[in-house]
């Protein structure tokens, strides 16, 4: 077992549906830890440059436009394999194939509007927390 950190952002279509709480549930209830959390509103920079890699896909434009549109919420989840098991819990990136009881299968209203982000490896966890959390904002509940 391995201990991980991963950046989780709840977008803006899940915010604005009042689903925080909802997502946070399924979150504690398969055992990840809240360690650090901050609502934002992200200005079109910001956005841009946590989703760099994208930069020049067709949907880099409208997916900029859209994490924008709205504040979002921003956390640090902790547990054993992290990165993974949010991953599994978020669903795959396309709701119409995401797995019965993900949050995207539940929740998201589209590839774009897809109500969650998790980071993908321990490379772009520790870059997209960094991006958003000063050490000291980051409380390990051990
Ligand atoms: P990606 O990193 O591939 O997915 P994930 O969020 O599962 O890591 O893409 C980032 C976001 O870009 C994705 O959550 C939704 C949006 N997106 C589109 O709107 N259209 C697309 O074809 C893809 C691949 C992503
Ligand atoms: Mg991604």
């Amino acid at each position: 077992m391995t201990t991980e950190r991963t950046l989780s952002i709840i977008k803006p279509d899940a915010v604005q549906r009042n689903l925080i709480g909802a997502i946070y549930q399924r979150i504690e209830t398969t055992g990840l830890k809240v360690v650090a959390a901050k609502m934002l509103h992200l200005d079109a920079a910001k956005a841009q440059g946590f989703y760099a890699e994208h930069e020049g896909k067709p949907f880099y434009d409208g997916l900029v436009e859209f994490m924008t549109s709205g504040p979002v919420m921003v956390q640090v989840l902790e547990g054993d394999n992290a990165i993974a098991r949010y991953r599994e819990l978020m669903g795959k990136t396309n709701p119409e194939e995401a797995a019965c009881g993900t949050i995207r299968a539940d929740y998201a209203e589209s590839m774009r509007f897809n109500s969650v982000h998790g980071s993908d490896s321990p490379a772009s966890a520790a870059r997209e927390i960094a991006y958003f959390f000063a050490d000291d904002e980051i409380c390990p509940r051990g």
